[in-house]
């Protein structure tokens, strides 16, 4: 399907049908995907989707190494709708990559590619379990946000993905603030709803320290910590850190170049 073969009423059905949204995507104008979520799922495990704009990782894009995104190959883990990729390819990038493990977000990712990008050939979607990902092609900047507390061994994950990858990786994932930084604590998660892991048991790093632990041990010493917030006893301790990790010490140099001139 192409924007200049379906019509309107025909979007707004398909969007219909492969909601819930997660990724805030703007179709046509006015036509926004997260319009299409329902508030009264009956299936459990379509409830609760929070909606993200992907333009707040624009920022970073820009200037995680020089000139951006221009000419690099991306690669998203657990990609959901795809809108990390989009925006990357948005922003120049030779080639992208996302997959994911379920198919209900990998479908997602085909249709908004069908209507806004259809004579894009250089994003490509498939399904995949990050646990044994594995992929011919080596990636300038790999994606993995809000996957790490979804795996049952972080940190053997986390170090295949580095292997894959060439200059830089992003790291974003819920943290626990009741805890010390450099620990991990196990969680029992769904398997099914269509946000969460599929193995139930799962772990919450402490801080900053754990991901950089595994990071420096998988061939990325060089980082710095983008954010971290800390969660409050109302939000069950649960906080959010972002860390971005460099194989070469010249690419933290220019990161934090780019960040002085900002
Ligand atoms: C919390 S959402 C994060 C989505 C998106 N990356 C973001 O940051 O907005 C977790 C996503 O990871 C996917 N996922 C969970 N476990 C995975 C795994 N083992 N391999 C690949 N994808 C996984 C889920 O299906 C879901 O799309």
């Amino acid at each position: 399907m192409t924007s200049t073969k379906a019509s309107r009423s025909e979007i707004e059905t398909r969007l219909s049908e492969l909601a819930p949204w997660h990724f805030k995507i703007e179709l046509l104008p006015g036509v926004w995907t997260q319009n299409y979520n329902r508030n009264d799922y009956s299936d459990p495990d379509q409830r609760s989707v929070g909606i993200i704009d992907p333009a707040e990782m624009s920022g970073l894009m820009d200037v995680v190494l020089p000139g951006g995104m221009k000419d690099k190959a991306f690669l998203d883990v657990g990609c959901n709708g795809g809108g990390y990729c989009f925006l990357a390819h948005e922003k120049g990038a030779k080639e992208c990559r996302g997959f994911d493990i379920r198919q209900h977000w990998i479908d997602q990712c085909e249709f908004i590619m069908s209507v806004k990008y259809p004579e894009c050939r250089s994003v490509h979607f498939h399904v995949a379990d990050a646990k044994t990902f594995a992929h011919k092609s080596a990636y300038d900047v790999t994606l993995f946000k809000g996957v790490l507390y979804h795996l049952p061994d972080p940190m053997s994950t986390l170090n295949r993905l580095c292997a894959l990858t060439v200059r830089a990786i992003i790291v974003d994932t819920v943290c626990r603030s009741d805890i010390p930084e450099d620990t991990l604590v196990p969680w029992w998660e769904s398997k099914t709803h269509v946000m969460s892991g599929i193995d139930g048991l799962a772990w919450f790093p402490g801080g900053p320290k754990v991901v950089q632990a595994i990071l420096a041990w998988s061939g990325f010493p060089h980082m710095r910590t983008v954010s971290w917030r800390k969660g409050t006893p109302d939000q069950r301790h649960r906080g959010r850190m972002r860390v971005v990790a460099f194989r070469h010490e010249r690419d933290l140099e220019a990161y934090d170049a780019s960040g002085k001139s900002r």
